[in-house]
Order: structure tokens, then C-alpha cells, then sequence
């Protein structure tokens, strides 16, 4: 079997003296789309944190494309491959649409562009000369990923890209993401309410008090909601 892109080995992270990451596993494969799901507080947000070196973990080792990166500066395992989408949207807001694609641009290593762009999010061409702050909540999301998009990430973290969207728009972000899975991009994604994952993710791990509980084929959590009931019954 191929070796996974990203490899997470029994992370422990810490806020102070809080012991928040207690030994999270988890493994990605280039193309996959993976969904850590989790009710408020689990953990998603220290976990992508940890892998992008922000609230580094304190032991255990991450693997990427085989090389450690535990311990590595964010800066530098960016740019090995590691984009993350964070869960506050990171635009300018007086920049329109255009203007922020440009800015990411002056930094974009391949061959992403603003064509590419709006290739993965035809909602956005309409609205290029539209400054940022006048999008939807949704819109705002589809223009910050393409923004990270640009640093040509092997791999993508998106921390609950859908949280606070209208059901509407949190499909049409699905369609999005399914385009970026087509096209072969890798994903890890977080979600407390994750049906609009049904269809887009290929596995999924359930983190709960900073351990993962149950791992195993997005199909199996469709099939078998009892799984989701049982550690997210607090949640929503
Ligand atoms: N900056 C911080 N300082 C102290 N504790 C934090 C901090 N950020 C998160 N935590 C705690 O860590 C736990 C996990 O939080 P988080 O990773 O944000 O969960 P999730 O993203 O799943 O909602 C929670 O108990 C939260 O209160
Ligand atoms: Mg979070």
C-alpha cells in the first residue's frame, strides 16, 4: 500500500496546563477527502492547528509526504504543502473580488491563477469588481479558499468551512469542494454537522475530548446514523 501523504501519530497538545490533544491518530491519502467530525470543543480546531505547527503538540509525530514536520515553524510547512482555511474568514474586505485573488497571486507558487479560480467558484466571476465585504458569508468562503488555493496546497485543511452558512449556501461550498476533489485536490475537513459531507467524503474520524472514538467510510456513517447519534448526541 502506498504511504499516506499526511500521517498523525499519537499528537498531544497542550493550551497551557490544559491537556487538550490526548494521542489523535489519524491518516490522509493523497486525493482523499477526509472529515474529522466532532461536537463543539472536541478538538478539530487544536488538531489542524497542531499539523500546521500554530499550537504545536508537545510528542507524538506527523508525518508529511514522509517527512516530520512536528516541530517545524507554520511558515515552513506551508510552504511544503499545508494550506489552512481557518475558521474566521481571512479577506480583505475593501479589496474586491479580484483585487484579493491578485493579492494572493503576488504570493502563489504554481500555476493557480485567478482563471483557475474562477474554474472552482463561477459564483465569484459575477461578482470580481464586487469589494469583499459586500459577499455573502458563503461567497466570502468560496473567495478565501481560493485565496489559499494559490499557495498550491498538497494538502488542504478547511476548519468547519460551512459553520453559519444558509442551507443553500452550504451546498453550493459542497459543490465547490466536490470540483476541488474532482480536479484531485486532498482535503481534511472539520464539521459538527456534517451531512452536507455525505457525498463528498471518502472517510471520516469522529474526535471527541481530544481522542479519536471511531474511524472508518463516510459510507458507513451514512448507512448507520446510530454511529453519529452516539458521539454527537450533545452537539447542535
Ligand atoms: N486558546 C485556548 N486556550 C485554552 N483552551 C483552549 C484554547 N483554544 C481551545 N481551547 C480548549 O480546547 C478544547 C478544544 O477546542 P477546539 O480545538 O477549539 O475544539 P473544536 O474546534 O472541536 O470546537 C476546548 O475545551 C477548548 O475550550
Ligand atoms: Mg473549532
Amino acid at each position: 500500500m502506498k504511504n499516506p501523504l499526511l500521517a498523525v501519530n499519537n499528537i498531544h497538545t497542550y493550551y497551557d496546563r490544559s491537556h487538550i490533544l490526548q494521542g489523535i491518530n489519524l491518516e490522509i491519502y493523497s486525493g482523499e477527502v477526509v472529515i474529522l467530525i466532532g461536537r463543539q470543543g472536541a478538538g478539530k480546531t487544536t488538531t489542524l492547528l497542531s499539523i500546521m505547527g500554530i499550537q504545536p503538540s508537545k510528542n507524538g509525530s506527523i508525518l508529511f509526504a514522509g517527512k516530520e514536520i512536528a516541530g517545524k515553524p507554520s511558515w515552513e510547512i506551508a510552504r511544503l504543502g499545508i494550506g489552512l482555511i481557518p475558521e474566521n474568514r481571512r479577506i480583505f474586505p475593501d479589496l474586491t473580488v479580484a483585487e484579493n485573488l491578485e493579492v494572493a497571486m503576488k504570493s502563489a507558487i504554481g500555476g493557480y491563477n485567478k482563471r483557475s479560480a474562477y474554474g472552482d467558484f463561477p459564483e465569484l466571476y459575477p461578482l470580481r469588481d464586487r469589494p469583499a465585504q459586500n459577499l455573502s458569508g458563503g461567497e466570502q468562503q468560496m473567495l478565501t479558499i481560493a485565496r489559499t488555493l494559490m499557495g498550491n496546497p498538497k494538502l488542504l485543511l478547511m476548519d468547519e468551512p460551512t459553520e453559519g452558512l444558509a442551507p443553500l449556501l452550504v451546498k453550493r461550498i459542497a459543490e465547490s469542494m466536490v470540483r476541488l476533489r474532482d480536479r484531485g485536490q486532498t482535503l481534511l475537513i472539520t464539521g459538527h454537522n456534517i451531512t452536507f459531507a455525505f457525498d463528498l467524503g471518502d472517510r471520516a474520524y469522529i474526535i471527541d475530548t481530544g481522542t479519536i472514538e471511531w474511524s472508518g467510510e463516510m459510507k458507513q456513517l451514512r448507512e448507520q446514523p446510530e454511529i453519529l447519534e452516539r458521539y454527537l448526541a450533545l452537539s447542535n
